[in-house]
């Protein structure tokens, strides 16, 4: 991974840490994304420890706010000039319905929205950078939905269910995932995601009801550094050159909800994507 730039969104806590540590050790150049200043310095500081590396980097951006994502955006391309993997990692679970400055429900702003505008906006540089890779971080909550609810992305026609909300969005990491690789066909840019497995992190502990699931996860979790190889492996492993349009799980290939292989639905979600986030498609 040397004289390689990567960016890993999310990379204060958990998996998006154990990642960016990871590639650090590797050898690339990381480029930390956290929403947080101050606890994106601590994981910073102690990845520069045990990575004993200067080749760290942390960019603030709130993937709840479509503005500071482009304002990110703008600031990433004056700084470097090119880009070789981008880990889209970042993720919440939020128990109370809310919706962002944009007036769009949080949880699908942030963990579909978030990965859609990161990534459309930074293909140029991973075209001028190819061979390059996108890897998007899912999870096996995608199985649980048996119907498709785009039109309602912003859950105002039925009961907000906090965890019917993080599953929808994990479906769509895996849409977005197929339908964008086939749209870079022949860019030399793969698209690939994946779950990481069921991992000890902090993610829904931010409040109480799904704090009485910490002892369950204590228990039955992974490390994030466990949580973390699929990522890895997808994002630099010789194996996956020119694989594209795959979800993975512990280095295998899986099969993901049938409804991810929808192409209207897809499509669907693609155009409503465009237009909340104001941006083109241009390859
Ligand atoms: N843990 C699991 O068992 C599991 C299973 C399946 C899939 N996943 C997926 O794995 C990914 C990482 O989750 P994790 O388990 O490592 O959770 P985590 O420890 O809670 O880490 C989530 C990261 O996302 C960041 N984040 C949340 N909202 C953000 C926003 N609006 N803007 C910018 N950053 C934001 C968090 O920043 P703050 O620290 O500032 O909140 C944190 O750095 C997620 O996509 C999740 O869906 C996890």
């Amino acid at each position: 991974m040397k004289n390689k730039i990567a960016i890993v969104t999310g990379a204060n806590a958990g998996i998006g840490k154990a990642t960016a540590l990871k590639l650090a050790e590797m050898g690339a150049h990381v480029v930390m994304v956290c929403r947080n200043k101050k606890r994106g310095e601590k994981a910073l500081l102690e990845i520069q420890e045990i990575a004993n590396k200067k080749n760290l980097d942390l960019m603030l951006c709130d993937f709840a706010s479509l503005k500071s994502i482009n304002n990110f955006v703008k600031e990433f391309k004056n700084k470097y000039q090119r880009l070789d993997v981008l880990i889209n990692n970042h993720g919440l679970v939020s128990l109370i319905k809310s919706k962002t400055e944009e007036k769009i429900e949080t949880t699908f702003a942030v963990n579909h929205l978030g990965y859609f505008s990161l990534t459309l906006q930074l293909l140029d540089v991973l075209k001028a950078s190819a061979p390059s890779r996108i890897v998007n971080v899912s999870s096996s909550a995608n199985y649980r939905i048996r119907k498709l609810e785009i039109d309602d992305y912003n859950c105002d026609k039925r009961n907000y269910q906090f965890m019917k909300a993080y599953q929808e969005s994990k479906l769509y990491n895996i849409m977005f995932s197929f339908l964008l690789a086939e749209k870079l066909q022949g860019t030399n840019i793969t698209v690939n995601c994946l779950h990481p497995g069921f991992v000890k992190t902090q993610i829904g502990l931010n409040n109480f009801f799904l704090k009485l699931l910490t002892p369950l996860a204590k228990y039955k979790g992974v490390t994030p550094d466990e949580g973390a190889r699929t990522s890895i492996y997808l994002a630099t492993s010789p194996e996956m050159e020119g694989v594209t349009s795959k979800y993975y799980h512990k280095m295998k290939e899986r099969d993901p909800n049938k409804l991810a292989f929808d192409k209207e639905a897809q499509k669907k979600l693609w155009n409503l994507s465009l237009k909340l986030t104001n941006l083109q498609f241009n390859i």
